[in-house]
């Protein structure tokens, strides 16, 4: 075990209030135990992300669609990768925001490579991939 490090974050006192508020439902002593559990959940789907072969999966979006240039961005970013987006779903959910369901089917690494490119893209509120299997391989 490595020693304990201090560092800071910037958080916007809104995000900070809710993060508290759940901290405090999950019955967190301090939020470094709940940071600590982030990270170690992050580290855990880094494993499944080592996982490879043909693989299927629905990632969902959520964005504000008034943020500049982020609706057109998106789009490039899927035409970019059209061969391993079978589907999209686009639903306006109130009137800023927009959640995006896509299916995706192919290569593993490509389709993980093109969620985090998705989700990382500045202005998206909320991402989550969710992979399965093409079911070839079970009976
Ligand atoms: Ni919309």
């Amino acid at each position: 075990m490595g020693k304990t490090i201090r560092f800071g974050v910037s958080l916007d006192s809104d995000l900070l209030e809710k993060f508290d508020k759940l901290c405090d439902e999950k019955s967190y002593q301090t939020r470094s135990e709940a940071i600590r559990d982030l990270i170690r959940n992050m580290l855990v789907e880094k494993e499944w992300d080592e996982a490879d072969g043909e693989m299927a999966g629905t990632l969902s979006l959520v964005y504000d669609h008034h943020h500049s240039g982020l609706s057109q961005r998106l789009t490039e970013l899927q035409h970019d990768s059209h061969d391993l987006i079978m589907s999209t779903l686009h639903v306006h959910l109130d009137h800023d925001n927009c959640l995006e369901v896509m299916v995706l089917k192919g290569d593993g690494k490509q389709i993980k490579e093109l969620a985090h490119r998705l989700i990382s893209t500045k202005g998206v509120k909320h991402g989550k991939l969710g992979l399965t299997t093409t079911g070839e391989e079970l009976v």
